[in-house]
């Protein structure tokens, strides 16, 4: 199913993507134009196929990659004739210096520059290279020609570079190339009729209205503001991990998932791609959100990892809502152990995956500055004195922190009761509020912090509830 709700709903958008290193960013890109309601089909060099294959793009586009001009389509048809006129834009990204200079050229050599000779709809090209080549006059002089056919160019940004030297090359970010696809189609009028192509399963829209629930949801995502994280990709970790003793049993925890899922539906709803990285649960997560399904601490720390490569992290948001395990059998037997005489399980820590990972993403924002946001969730007993602390040594941007011994706020309720604590504002302790209205509440933070706004029917979620913008008067465990 194709998203009809996003800022590009029923837009049919070519992706083309050259031989640069950043080609593995346009597999994000594919998946961010589609929740914005696009339906993707992919131009490929043969460089670009080298780095990253077809299979990946070919699955989540739904559609066969074109990237011998030299062959027709299935149907008889010229590939890249066929994409200049049923296309609605044409987005590069990367794009190679080498790609820069044949089509500030006109060399038609590949599918992606014959598809641009031959359209007549806008071009948004976002360069991709080593600094020195960027800066180099012969690319320089390629870009401005671009510029002159009337291409958008989304610049690449300053930053730690594959080379693992710094200068201006780093693709731009993913969501200033969806924002300048959509800039690049303001004023065109959209496409009524949608071409058959899906979604792919993992990371298809909720559905509109198969549910009384879902149909609220749909509901409210008409308010005007409904897409505040539209072009957004968030990260949510949610469930408990499971540490294996022996093949049989584990060390693991009471976490059912809710509180992650329901931040996971509220981001989807809000407009944003989602993945959620998930381990035991006992609720449904939504259909729309990639998932990323792991057991163990060290599983969810290599899916962590996973998105927060030396060169940046792939996201815009991470909210850390999965009950980690502290601890781990610091042996696991291969065999499953019996009654005997007893068991002497001996235990070593985990890594703190809260920590590291914020430790990756600001080590590689160091270069350019600004980091996604950072939300970590903190299960305590009793006072939430330790929240402060946590927040500081973990180095993230907001700590959201609840009692798990009181009543309604802990382990597989659909409550909670939770103080936010922000590095930008004092504690704030929220009422009893559902899960669902914890994540509203929370993702409203989070976008003001992206330096979006709140959308005004949020406020006033629930009785009781602080208006986001109004000041923060409540202390943390009044
Ligand atoms: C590991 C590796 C990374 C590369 N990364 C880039 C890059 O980021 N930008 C670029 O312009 N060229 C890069 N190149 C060079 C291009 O792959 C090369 O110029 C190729 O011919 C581009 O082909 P295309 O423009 O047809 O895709 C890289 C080459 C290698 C081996």
């Amino acid at each position: 199913m194709t998203e009809t709700r996003g800022r590009l709903a029923n837009r049919r958008i070519a992706l083309g993507i050259t031989g640069s290193i950043a080609a593995y960013k346009a597999i994000e890109l594919i998946r961010i134009l589609q929740t914005e309601g696009a339906d993707v089909r992919v131009l490929m060099t043969p460089s670009a196929v080298e780095f990253i294959g077809t299979l990946t793009v070919e699955t989540l586009s739904r559609h066969p990659v074109d990237s011998d001009l030299l062959s027709l389509q299935g149907d008889g048809r010229i590939g890249h004739i066929a994409a200049a006129h049923d296309v609605e834009a044409i987005v590069v990204a990367p794009a190679t210096a080498h790609w820069l200079g044949a089509m500030a050229n006109g060399l038609a050599s590949d599918t992606i520059t014959a598809a641009c000779l031959a359209t007549s709809v806008p071009v948004v090209v976002a360069p991709a290279m080593d600094g020195g080549m960027y800066s180099h006059p012969a690319t320089q002089a390629n870009v401005a020609r671009l510029r002159e056919f009337g291409y958008e160019i989304v610049d690449p940004e300053n930053g730690v570079l594959a080379s693992g030297m710094t200068g201006q090359g780093r693709l731009a970010a993913l969501t200033r190339i969806v924002d300048a696809v959509v800039e690049a189609l303001d004023g065109a009028p959209a496409a009524v009729t949608l071409p058959a192509a899906a979604m792919p399963a993992g990371f298809a829209a909720q559905p509109v209205d198969s549910t009384p629930a879902e149909s609220a949801a749909a509901s409210r995502m008409t308010a005007p503001s409904r897409n505040d994280l539209a072009g957004r990709h968030v990260v949510v970790t949610a469930g408990g991990t499971a540490e294996p003793i022996d093949p049989v049993r584990f060390v693991g925890n009471r976490s059912t998932g809710k509180m992650g899922i329901a931040v996971a539906e509220e981001a989807l709803d809000r407009g944003a791609a989602v993945t959620l990285l998930l381990g035991h649960h006992s609720v449904e997560p939504p259909d729309g959100a990639h998932l990323v399904h792991v057991e163990t601490v060290a599983e969810m720390q290599a899916a962590l990892r996973a998105f927060t490569p030396p060169e940046g992290p792939l996201f815009n948001i991470l909210i850390m809502a999965a009950a980690v395990s502290d601890f781990r059998p610091r042996h696991v037997a291969d065999r499953k152990l019996g009654r005997g005489h007893g068991l002497k399980l001996e235990l070593e820590p985990t890594p703190d995956l809260l920590a590291e990972t914020a430790e990756r993403v600001k080590a590689a924002a160091g270069a350019h500055g600004r980091h996604p946001v950072l939300v970590g969730f903190a299960a305590e007993v009793g006072d939430l004195d330790r929240a402060s602390e946590k927040l500081r040594a973990k180095g993230v941007d907001m700590i959201v922190a609840n009692d798990v011994t009181e009543e309604g706020s802990g382990f597989g309720t659909d409550t909670n009761r939770v103080t936010i604590y922000a590095t930008d504002a004092p504690p704030e302790q929220l009422p009893m509020l559902s899960k669902r209205e914890v994540a509203e509440l929370l993702l409203d933070r989070v976008v003001v912090r992206l330096g979006g706004t709140v959308r005004p029917d949020t406020a006033g979620a629930a009785d009781n509830a602080p208006n986001p913008e109004a000041p923060v008067s409540v202390e943390a465990g009044r």
